[in-house]
């Protein structure tokens, strides 16, 4: 085991055989062992510091109908709601009075938001908080589209692509949505110049090993500058109610792996990962994850963003996560910094 995590980070590649190795054996040594590995590798290119991202959902509208979202258009239950532009600018100024030096503008697909709705908005963060970046989490739109809002001024843009598998994305999405198509948006983002972050669930109903390896080549293929990962947490409202949750085991185990396998990617410790283990942010810091991602929506609005059940952090204003964060990063012996936290590829003229 030992020799294979060696040659996972001298290479950062194995066989097949041997990814399947790491991803399916049950040894809590390996899993220290990987963490080890990962840590050391995420200190190389970040020492001690932890990046954080100001999370704004601005919107639960969503037109899409993914089997397993909360906000997904057919639950009827969901109360929908959209921030209006002045909300969001207030979100963005507490935040940077708080440290955060980027923002996420997340929400479902509202065909309300159109290219000069989100431009405006854009700009406006820009000019209010222009040592700030703006990173967009909106699902699939037209090359154009992302070009404009590129224009505008988002930098980076996050779109998971759930799953490399095709057969099973297909068995957690309705027809008329389209791996293909996913694949494509997440290949125009990178063309147009956007530091672009993928990612998948873990344990979603039905995942194999053998799929999670596809998404580990996928990650080497694409090269993503970030990765967001979480496990699957049913949401009672949906159709995949009944399927039980990832672990966090494995979550854990695989952020160590993407470490390795892209040693300087931005990786966050996710607030799924909180939520179905109450020390799992910390666990993913110490397992080679450098990122978090605190909520700064309003706190009237936060229980209508349930894309699953039980997320944490639904009363606390945004001033308390970051006082909480601060206290549970402070344990691992790593520390927030107040940064723009680039890409290194991309970092050069932009962090202060
Ligand atoms: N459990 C875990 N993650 C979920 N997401 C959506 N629904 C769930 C769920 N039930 C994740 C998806 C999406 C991101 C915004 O949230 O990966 O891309
Ligand atoms: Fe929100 Fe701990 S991070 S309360």
């Amino acid at each position: 085991m030992q020799n294979l995590i060696d040659k996972l980070e001298r290479n950062n590649d194995l066989t097949d055989e041997e990814f399947i190795v790491l991803l399916t054996a049950d040894s809590p040594e390996l899993d220290a062992c990987l963490a080890a590995h990962a840590r050391k590798v995420r200190e190389k290119y970040y020492g001690k510091d932890v990046y954080i991202r100001g999370l704004i959902e601005f919107t639960n509208h969503c037109r899409n109908n993914c089997y397993y979202c909360g906000i997904r258009r057919d639950n009827p239950n969901a109360q929908r709601y959209r921030l209006t532009m002045e909300e969001i600018l207030t979100c963005c100024e507490t935040g940077q009075q708080l440290g955060f030096r980027t923002f996420v503008l997340q929400g479902g697909e509202d065909a309300y938001f159109t290219d000069e709705r989100l431009a405006e908005l854009i700009r406006a963060i820009k000019k209010r908080c222009p040592d700030c970046a703006v990173t967009l989490s909106i699902g699939e739109r037209e090359k154009d589209s992302y070009a404009k809002l590129f224009a505008a001024g988002a930098e980076r843009f996050l779109l998971r692509h759930e799953t490399a598998d095709k057969v099973h994305y297909e068995s957690l999405h309705p027809a008329e949505m389209s791996f293909d198509h996913r694949m494509k948006c997440l290949q125009d983002l990178r063309d147009i110049g956007y530091q672009v972050g993928c990612g998948m669930m873990v344990g979603s109903p039905g995942q194999t090993s053998a799929q999670l390896l596809q998404d580990m080549r996928f990650l080497q293929k694409f090269q993503p500058e970030m990765v967001g990962i979480g496990p699957f947490i049913p949401q009672h409202d949906t159709p995949l109610a009944e399927y039980p949750a990832g672990t966090a085991k494995l979550t854990v185990r695989l952020l160590s792996i993407i470490r390795l396998l892209l040693p300087q990617v931005l990786l966050p410790a996710t607030t799924a990962l909180g939520t179905i283990d109450t020390q799992g942010r910390e666990k993913g810091l110490l397992a080679g994850a450098n990122v978090l991602m605190p909520n700064l929506s309003p706190t009237a609005v936060r229980q209508k963003y349930a894309l699953y059940d039980n997320k944490i952090c639904m009363g606390e204003e945004a001033a308390e996560c970051v006082n909480c964060l601060a206290k549970r990063v402070a344990s691992t012996g790593y520390k927030i910094v107040s940064n723009r936290g680039d890409h290194p590829a991309f970092a050069s003229k932009k962090n202060l």
